[in-house]
This record gives C-alpha cells, structure tokens and sequence, in this order.
C-alpha cells in the first residue's frame, strides 16, 4: 500500500500512540478480554460473501504464510483486530481442509516492540535446519516483515526488517525467534518487505525472495536465521507503476513438456492496467543465485510493460502455497484493492480473499504463461445445475424464471463461437429490481473481455471504483470463446478460455442481484453450450 497515504498519516499518528503504550515485547499471547467474537450474526450482512474466505470481522488485506501441513491448508492473513480500516497489522489466522470450507483460528502473531506484522510466509522445515523441531516433528517456520510505526513516523528509513517464528503444534500457537530481526536494514532502505521463503533443493538452501522498492532480492540461508544476499532482479524489467510487493518465486514443470521453468510474482502498487494494485509475473530461470527471465519472455517486460495474472482490479498480494500435495501449484489472492480497500460499504468485517486457484504454466504462440483455474475442489459447493443448448442470442436471453435459483452464489461455463466477422459485446448481466447491473463479457470489436460496475450499485465510496469499465485483452485465438465464471454476492470472478484471461472484481449492490440474462449487443451471439450451477454458501 502506498504508507504515504492520507489514512496511513492518520494510522501512524494516531495509532502509533496506540501501539507504543499497549504492545509489549515478544509474546504472541492475546490481549486480556479479547476472546473469539460471537459467530451468531455473521457472515450473514449485507455484502458478506459466501464461498470466499473473509475475516470473522474487522480488517484484512494480503494473505500471508500459506502452508500445507498434516492435511491442513493454513491462511493467514494481514489483520487489523480493532478495526475496519488499516491499522497495526496481526496475522489473522484460518485454515481448511479442502480448501473451500475456513475454520476460524486465534490470531497468530501480535506486534511487538520491534513492530507491525507485514506479509510473510511460512514453511514446513521438514529438516529441522532451525532447531526450533521436537521431538523429532518438523516445525512451521514463518517469516514475516517487521514494519517499526515509531521509527517509520521518526523519518527513519531503517524501519522494516525481516524475522522469523515458529509452532510446534500446528500453526496454533507461534514463538518469535529470540535473534530477530534475522534480516535486519541493510541501511536506509525503506521498502524491503514480505518474504517469501522456500527451499530449492537443487542448490540445498533457503530461498527468501523480498520486495526491494522497485526491485526483488534473493537472499540464501542455510537455518532460516543466518542469511547472505545471492542476486537483485527487475530495475529495468516488468512493471514499475508503483511499489513492488509480495513476490514469490517457484519452479513449474510445463504443461505436456516436462520442462522446468521457474515462475517470479510480483505484485506492485499502483500499476495495475485497470488502476492501483495489480500482479505481475515474470517465467524464466533460477539457478540458485539469481533469476533470468527467458528469451521469449523478455519481449513482452520491457519498457515499463508486464505480464499480468489477473486483469480485474480486485486481485492483489497473491501468493501460492507452501507444501501443497499432489505437486500442486495453488495460489489465493486478497479481492480488493489500495484505491478503495479501506473504503469499501462493508460494516463488519473489510475485505475478503479471492477463490484458491490452480495454477498450470503454458507454452503459447507468446511463450510460457501461467493459466489459473479455480481449484476443482470448488465443485462440492454445486447444488443445481441448469443447462444451455445451442441457441442464438438476439439481444437478450433471460434465465432468471428458467434457473430456478437466485444466480446470487452461481458458477457458470458457456462455451461461444467466434465467426470472424464478429463486431459485437456479448455476456452475462446480472441485475436487481432496483435497476443496477453488473456486466462480464467480451467485446468482439476490440477483442477484449470487460467487466462493468459502472451501474452495479454502491460506487460512492470512491471516485476510482468504477469510473470506467476493466478491460482485458484476449490471449487466446481460438474461435471457441470459454467463460467460466463465479458469482458470489459481491463478486465476479471469470476464467476465459481455461484460464488464459482472468478477471475478478467486486461490486455492492444495494440489494441482492436476483436476475440474471445473456446479452449480446450490436450483433448477434453464438451460444454453443452453457451450464448454470447453484453454489451453496461455506458459512451455514
Ligand atoms: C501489500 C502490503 C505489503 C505489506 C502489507 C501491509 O498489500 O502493502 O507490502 O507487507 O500490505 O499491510
């Protein structure tokens, strides 16, 4: 986020102040009198989503130290308890064990003296590099920034740091490591942040890969507390629109090649194509030391360009997890936004996470891209289907009476033919009896996907919410257009044509979106098949 913001002025005066006199030194023990909040009212209000992961209540940004451990997929996320806007951040805490339904757990790490707890990761130490095991069981190791408010307010640019913590039993509770911070300033630098660790078994180290300001850095570690800085990468490649945060860096074997490339993610604030935070990647190779993005990649990260993960303007900070089984590469994303995050109509709680993904890396006509999918496991959530033959859309094709359902909580897979005189706008509308809308679609004219919330309700709260409608360029070329999409109260998700164009983003409408139809604009549209699913909600 840019820290430089008016409400960031405002946290720090007015919550250093808070954080100085309440936060002692150390101990990861709740306040006294904090306990669980009643779950009685929740995830019931206006705008709650439904099959998304949200925090109990109050704020959260970024999710943070995702692992898989003993069957346990664990979120944890940037958590401000006292508040529905930024503040001093805790890690907030859940975990799953099929990644679709959230047990709410304690938070994880309070501030301490040495500061704020900023993004991070975690990891199993499967071979107890740290010491920190017992009896002869790995422990969860986390790394974290610490972000020093005091020093930060003092002018000081020598206030974030990175440090480390671990569990012995299963992420509940958390031990910070008595010699943070492990990596402290190097020296006035005043963005270094969010570690993501992992180990790379071909050089056998500890990876840690930071967030310089306008630049990553590799740093190896043989324990996870002693590091030495390997490589920087990006002053001149990618997108510099803003800030770099939240990398991650992690092989993948491409699909129906063999092949191994690495995969470098870069979230930035602002530079997003749409506005404000986005998330760039860049494929290449990493031998240990430093990474190199390949030949075909590099045409498309210079001048100031990136390759972008996700198109919507409400995917930012996402990061994959640790440990994942089966070989899996899955990836969860914070659903907002810093150009209105803190603003967002929300009452209990602010903010929600994207639906967990599966990432598969792709050799196309531009060379290797990552193509998301929504995790199959998704599908247990399906309670009715309706399908959708063959037909022609002459301006609009209702669904709403046909379905059945409320596309309210809905996933839908329509599958278009593309002739190639095509000139039109075709997609999905969903609308309520108050007259807002929402569009998804595609734009055959500019051959760009769009998402629209210009008409979908609540758009007060900020000028850059929905001054003009996303756009996305289409990879694919096929004449088959795919949209798969998900709808939650709040959101829209779409995956085009099997993940090679994504977008997410939010809306508010001011009551439910309970109708639902195809439309198709300045020509005609060519359905080829379609289904509709009901979703069921996590929460009940
Ligand atoms: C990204 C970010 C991180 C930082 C965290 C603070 O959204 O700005 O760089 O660690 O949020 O909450």
């Amino acid at each position: 986020m840019n820290y430089y913001s008016d409400l960031k002025t405002f946290c720090l005066l007015v919550l250093a102040y808070a954080f100085t006199t309440a936060c002692g030194g150390g101990t990861d023990a709740p306040p006294e009198g904090t306990g669980p909040p009643d779950t009685t009212a929740l995830f019931t209000e206006k705008h709650r989503p439904q099959f998304h992961f949200s925090p109990k209540e109050k704020w959260t940004n970024d999710p943070n130290g995702m692992v898989y451990f003993d069957g346990e997929y664990h979120l944890f996320y940037q958590h401000y308890p006292d508040s529905t806007v930024w503040g001093p951040m805790h890690w907030g805490h859940a975990v799953s064990r099929d990644l679709v339904h959230w047990e709410h757990l304690p938070i994880a790490l309070y501030p301490d003296s040495l500061g704020y707890i900023f993004s991070g990761s975690a990891v199993v130490d499967w071979k107890n590099t740290t010491g920190f095991g017992q009896d002869g069981s790995p422990p969860l190791v986390a790394m974290f920034t610490y972000h020093d408010p005091v020093a930060a307010e003092a002018g000081s640019d020598n206030h974030q740091s990175q440090a480390i913590a671990y569990s012995n039993d299963r992420g509940r509770t958390w031990t910070k490591y008595e010699g943070n911070p492990v990596i402290p300033n190097p020296g006035n630098i005043r963005d270094i942040r969010d570690p993501k660790v992992i180990w790379d078994d071909d050089s056998g180290q500890w990876i840690v890969v930071l967030a310089v300001g306008d630049h990553a850095e590799f740093w190896g570690s043989p324990d996870l507390k002693t590091w030495k800085k390997l490589s920087e990468f990006g002053k001149t490649l990618g997108a510099h629109g803003g800030v770099w945060e939240c990398p991650d860096l992690f092989p993948m074997t491409v699909e129906g090649t063999g092949e191994k490339m690495w995969v470098l993610i870069i979230n930035l604030n602002p530079g997003n194509p749409n506005g404000g935070s986005g998330t760039q990647y860049f494929v290449g190779q990493f031998d240990g030391q430093s990474f190199t993005p390949g030949s075909a990649f590099l045409p498309y990260v210079q001048k100031g360009n990136g390759v972008w993960i996700d198109y919507g303007k409400d995917n930012y900070a996402g990061v994959t997890w640790s440990d994942a089984p089966d070989g899996r590469r899955l990836l969860i994303g914070w659903m907002s936004n810093w150009q209105y995050a803190n603003k967002v109509p929300t009452e209990a709680w602010r903010n929600a996470m994207t639906i967990p993904w599966s990432l598969t890396l792709n050799k196309t006509d531009e060379g290797y891209r990552l193509f998301p999918q929504p995790v199959k496991e998704l599908q247990a959530l399906r309670a009715a289907t309706f399908t959708l033959d063959k037909t022609e859309i002459d301006a609009s094709l209702g669904l709403t009476e046909q379905l059945g359902f409320s596309p309210r909580l809905s996933e839908m897979e329509l599958e278009f033919s593309l002739p190639e005189s095509a000139t039109g706008s075709f997609g999905v509308e969903l609308s309520n009896a108050k007259g807002e809308s929402y569009r998804i679609g595609f734009n055959s004219a500019t051959n760009q996907f769009f998402s629209d919330r210009t008409k979908a309700g609540d758009a007060s709260f900020s000028e850059d919410f929905a001054r003009q409608p996303s756009v996305a360029p289409r990879a694919s070329k096929d004449r088959t257009l795919h949209m798969h999409l998900f709808f939650d109260v709040a959101s829209a998700e779409l995956f085009a044509d099997k993940g090679a164009t994504v977008m997410t983003e939010i809306f508010f409408p001011t009551e439910d979106f309970n109708q639902i139809r195809l439309f198709a604009e300045d020509g005609k549209a060519e359905l080829l098949r379609g289904a509709v699913y009901q979703l069921k909600g996590i929460w009940q």
